[in-house]
């Protein structure tokens, strides 16, 4: 059951059974694609802490998982590329089939730093899967193999992400009204 949107939340952009559905089928597809190998799941915190963890109970293949907390210089709604890593990674990929897994992928600074990050390291293979992303508002062109909601340009909240630390909890993901 979903609660009926009380101020700051907007519209219901990705209920909570679409969600569902589409990590499953997400965990899935990697399965399936990463069969032969040692996948190693980077989740990026800490926006991308529930949609890993229900994405890692559908991947059947076997994995490994570890974090990486970075901090985008820019306002609370605009990242600025210019990207510090607050916490690395436990342990090195080289030789690694490295995925990374993302909240949201928006102008794409961010991850076109730790895609250049972590290719600097010499994994095996480094790819990207991200449970929401704006097209309109790219501004690098980054490579997502694993996509799981294209959605309009506007600011969201819920299932991981934030604004200014608060509604991460929120099982659905909805649009911050204007405040
Ligand atoms: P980018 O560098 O502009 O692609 O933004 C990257 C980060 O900004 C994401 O990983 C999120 O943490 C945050 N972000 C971007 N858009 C939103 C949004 O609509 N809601 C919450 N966080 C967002
Ligand atoms: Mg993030």
């Amino acid at each position: 059951m979903t609660i009926a949107p009380v101020p700051p939340l907007g519209e219901i952009l990705v209920e909570e059974d679409r969600l569902r559905e589409r990590v499953v089928a997400l965990g899935r597809e990697i399965s399936v694609d990463y069969a032969e190998s040692e996948l190693l799941l980077v989740g990026v915190l800490k926006g991308a802490m529930l949609f890993l963890s229900d994405l890692m109970r559908e991947i059947t293949s076997p994995c490994e998982v570890d974090f990486m907390a970075v901090a985008s210089y820019g306002s609370a709604t605009d990242s600025s590329g210019v990207v510090r890593i607050l916490k690395d990674l436990d342990v090195p990929i080289e030789g690694r089939d490295v995925l990374i897994v993302e909240d949201i992928v928006d102008s794409g600074l961010t991850l076109q730093y730790l895609l250049r990050n972590l290719g600097a390291r010499g994994p095996r293979t480094l790819e990207v899967c991200a449970l929401l992303t704006k097209p309109e508002r790219r501004k690098a062109d980054v490579a997502i193999r694993y996509t799981g909601f294209e959605i309009r340009d506007c600011f969201v909240i819920g299932y991981g992400l934030d604004h200014r630390e608060r509604w991460r909890n929120l099982p659905y993901v909805a649009e911050l009204a204007a405040e």
